[in-house]
């Protein structure tokens, strides 16, 4: 029984998405001490990029003619999707950059894709449970200037949840910058309560992947 964790922000150091997905790590080896964690790191150890075309194209290449180029890109998408199947629930820690999702996560989503295990109209995720845990530095909720403007979140959600066909349960912390920003003083208050949430869902959610898989 192992949970898959996926991190992907660029820094280890007060990475909010990292703590909360240490939240939900622990609390899954709390509950199953005998749980083991798969890990990989795109944040500080990221994919090459132009691997993702590589692979893409090797799939409409017959194995036998295939570049030592295009074998090489097919065995590490094998391996990601591996990582991936060899768990039963996922955590995917996943910051907000620049509106969007980090080039990072994106190079090994669309790596694992081309997986055939992971093509489109499979759901190698049925029954599954994925936990994707997001950081956003400001704020982005109904009503406000910015609302609508993160275009990250359900991206990530709609390939778990809509292509892979996990069960998906979003934990989400904003306003991350509020701290270090002096413009968002007043809003440091909220930050500290949206933040003690997710972990608060991050702990539940770790102990019901242990306990629904034991
Ligand atoms: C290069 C870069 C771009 C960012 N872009 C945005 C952004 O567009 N919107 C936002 O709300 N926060 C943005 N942030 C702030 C991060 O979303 C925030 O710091 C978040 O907590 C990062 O995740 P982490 O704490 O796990 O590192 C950006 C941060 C960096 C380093």
């Amino acid at each position: 029984m192992s949970l898959f964790r996926l991190d992907s922000s660029i820094r280890t150091e007060g990475s909010v998405s990292r703590e909360v997905a240490d939240t939900l790590e622990r609390a899954y080896l709390e509950q199953h001490p005998g749980g083991s964690v798969i890990r990989r790191d795109v944040g500080t150890a990221p994919l090459p990029a132009e691997v993702w075309a590589t692979a893409a194209f090797a799939g409409y290449t017959p194995e036998d003619q295939r570049t030592e180029g295009q074998k090489a890109a097919v065995a590490l998408a094998t391996t990601l999707a591996d990582e991936v199947l060899r768990a039963d629930t996922a955590v995917i820690a996943a910051p907000l950059y620049n509106f969007g999702v980090s080039q990072h996560l994106k190079v090994w989503i669309d790596l694992v894709i081309t997986d055939p295990r992971f093509a489109p109209g499979t759901t190698p995720l049925a029954g599954r449970q994925v936990a994707i845990v997001v950081a956003r530095g400001g704020g982005y909720g109904e009503g406000t200037p910015r609302a609508g403007w993160d275009h990250a979140t359900d991206w990530i959600r709609r390939i778990f949840g809509d292509v892979w066909g996990a069960e998906v349960t979003l934990v989400e912390a904003e306003l991350t910058l509020a701290d270090v920003t002096p413009q968002m003083e007043a809003l440091r208050p909220l930050a500290a309560e949206v933040r003690a949430k997710a972990h608060e869902l991050a702990a539940s959610t770790g102990k019901q992947f242990a306990s629904r898989a034991a």
